[in-house]
């Protein structure tokens, strides 16, 4: 299957996929990865892999819309079957979530349905917390709403701060997403009316 990253900043969750997908029997290749922010790091690790890489700046567009349009136009030059949102800031409009529903998916750091939005891992210790982690799901129209695929748990040690958190999570969505993305390309797990299937299994 041909993967499209979509990517804002250091992509680590990107390389991860990078080099899982080089394993034999692996389903997928990342044959693009596409940018809001020219200074991305992730656009660097692409190129030393000789995937292809395109920055699209919002700063260039007037509307979400207009943005939106032109990164549909552009993605889908790549023909992707799945597109993989690795750390993608940008809040998706409607219509490219129709777009691409059913092979878009995104991995948040958290729990959910715990935590939509920003700052998660000092929301998640500010509540007293004693567990945290990562989702990966489909992409829905509503925000970090969309049917989950896989989710991983790492324990809120008393001392943590945020950024210890967020390395502990961190290292837990390198294993899962690869392995996600690869049950994707393989048609593995799919999404079917808003939920996701897995094996044959409603999730
Ligand atoms: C990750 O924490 C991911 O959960 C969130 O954005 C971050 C991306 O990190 N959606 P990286 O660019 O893959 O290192």
């Amino acid at each position: 299957s041909r993967i499209v990253v979509l990517i804002s900043g250091s992509g680590t969750n990107l390389q991860a996929i990078i080099d899982a997908s080089k394993q034999d029997n692996y389903s997928g290749d990342v044959v693009a990865v596409v940018s809001n922010n020219a200074d991305a790091y992730g656009l660097t690790r692409a190129q030393d892999a000789n995937i292809a890489t395109a920055v699209l700046s919002h700063k260039d567009f007037d509307t979400r819309e207009d943005y939106d349009t032109a990164l549909i136009e552009k993605i889908n030059q790549y023909q992707p079957d799945l597109v993989v949102l690795a750390g993608f800031m940008r809040i998706l409009t409607a219509k490219f979530v129709q777009k691409f529903q059913g092979r878009l998916i995104n991995i948040h750091p958290s729990l959910l349905p715990k935590y939509q939005g920003l700052n998660t891992h000092q929301r998640a210790i500010d509540a007293g917390d004693t567990v945290h982690g990562v989702s990966v799901h489909f992409v829905t129209e509503e925000l970090d709403g969309g049917p989950v695929i896989l989710q991983a748990k790492v324990p809120i040690f008393p001392e943590d701060n945020a950024e210890d958190l967020a390395q502990r999570v961190h290292q837990q969505e390198h294993r899962i997403y690869p392995l996600v993305v690869n049950w994707c390309c393989s048609k593995r797990v799919i999404m079917q009316a808003e939920k996701a299937v897995f094996d044959g299994v409603i999730l």
